[in-house]
């Protein structure tokens, strides 16, 4: 099969996978309402061709907070991304690496942070929960902190789980039948998992050294499920921020006051996120977000987009409405599942060719370039 953009790994992924991981995925909360605006809301947005400019030379690398990037793109943070590909963690970071972009990793990874980092050529990001179990939260960040990562992602807009109707119909909301069955074809020669050489693939790396046993699918509902703190407030993260020498990013910002308190907190970044469409359907899209935000805080703070970017277009259209660069996250991770490390990199290849395009036809050389003259006014 010719694979020429993320909807066609989305296609081989959903062949690929078990359906309630396909499914996990690809749902959002609720009656999806969000996840759709955020792919329809970037892919309406007109992009201003422009021609006759000499566009021979393109510099599509920026520099983000203090780190060099070929593309002004990161991979988001996804959990149980080990379940996806083998060892999928590492796969994907390495291909980031290769590439020249960050990869962040999830507190609900499968490969713990002790074995993604030092598989890498450069730092990874590391995404941390707020939790309502804090031993947890410091135990991860010591360990970031010890395998090298400079720049933390703190994820809170996930105060409260949000509920999916996907998950419910698939399985993926409670132990049962389909998840035991999956847990079996693990061990499966088609999978070829290393099972107990490299760790197991069911297992929340970063959870199981906290808690000093073995963990699996039924511990990230559980166990996280009752971790969720919706109890927290900017006082809560301040020990994080007296911690935390590195840059320190807030993700799930969807509002221009909210962003105003993340500077005025001493955050270095935010990511304008409403989770992938993922917590409160209803939301404003990112793309709808982002412009407001960009304006209350730009120049202050690195701003950073996610939410429905499926291609480079959707990248220069997020830089054009004020952010400084993208995460990208079931685009990777489609390419994941259906390819492995080598899908990763062909994926981020085809977004760097599409953004050469949408750069060149809109007259813009650097990323700085790219600016609200890239798009259709009103
Ligand atoms: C996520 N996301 C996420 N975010 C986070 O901070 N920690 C996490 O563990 C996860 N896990 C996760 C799992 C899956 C399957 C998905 C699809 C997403 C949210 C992610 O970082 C990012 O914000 C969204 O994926 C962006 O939206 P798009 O690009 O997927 O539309």
């Amino acid at each position: 099969m010719i694979v020429a953009s993320s909807t066609d790994y989305r296609a081989a992924a959903q062949r690929r996978l078990p359906p309630f991981l396909f499914h996990y995925i690809d749902g959002g909360a609720y009656a999806e309402r969000t996840l759709a605006r955020n792919v329809s809301d970037l892919a309406d947005i007109a992009l201003r061709q422009r021609v006759l400019k000499d566009m021979s030379q393109l510099d599509l690398s920026t520099t983000l907070l203090g780190e060099r990037l070929a593309l002004p793109v990161v991979l988001a943070p996804v959990g149980l991304t080990g379940m996806y590909a083998r060892r999928g963690e590492v796969q994907a970071a390495q291909a980031a690496a290769r590439k020249g972009v960050p990869f962040t990793l999830s507190t609900v990874s499968v490969c713990p942070i002790e074995e993604v980092a030092p598989a890498l050529p450069r730092p990874m990001w590391f995404q941390l929960y707020v939790l309502r179990d804090r031993g947890f939260m410091r135990h991860a960040l010591e360990r970031a902190q010890a395998a090298g990562v400079r720049t933390l992602v703190f994820t809170v807009d996930m105060p409260v789980p949000g509920a999916r109707y996907r998950d419910l119909h698939s399985g993926m909301s409670g132990p049962n039948a389909a998840m035991r069955r999956y847990w079996q074809s693990l061990t499966h020669p088609r999978w070829a998992w290393d099972v107990g050489v490299r760790g197991r693939p069911h297992d929340l790396g970063n959870v199981s050294r906290y808690l000093g046993k073995p963990t699996g699918l039924e511990d990230y509902i559980g166990w996280l499920g009752a971790n969720f703190d919706p109890a927290i407030s900017w006082k809560d993260l301040e020990w994080i921020r007296a911690f935390w020498k590195g840059p320190m990013i807030i993700k799930g910002i969807l509002d221009a006051e909210d962003a105003r308190d993340a500077v005025r907190f001493g955050a270095d970044g935010i990511v304008v996120s409403n989770h992938g469409g993922r917590q409160l359907d209803g939301v404003l899209s990112s793309a709808r977000a982002l412009p407001d935000i960009a304006d209350a805080v730009k120049g202050d703070i690195t701003v950073m987009a996610d939410s429905g970017i499926r291609n480079g277009l959707d990248v220069v259209r997020m830089i054009a409405l004020g952010a400084d660069a993208v995460m990208l996250g079931r685009a990777w991770v489609y390419a994941l599942a259906a390819a492995g490390g080598a899908g990763v990199e062909h994926l981020l290849e085809l977004i760097e060719k599409e953004m050469r395009v949408a750069m060149t036809l809109t007259s813009s050389r650097t990323i700085a370039d790219i600016t609200g003259d890239a798009l259709v006014r009103g």
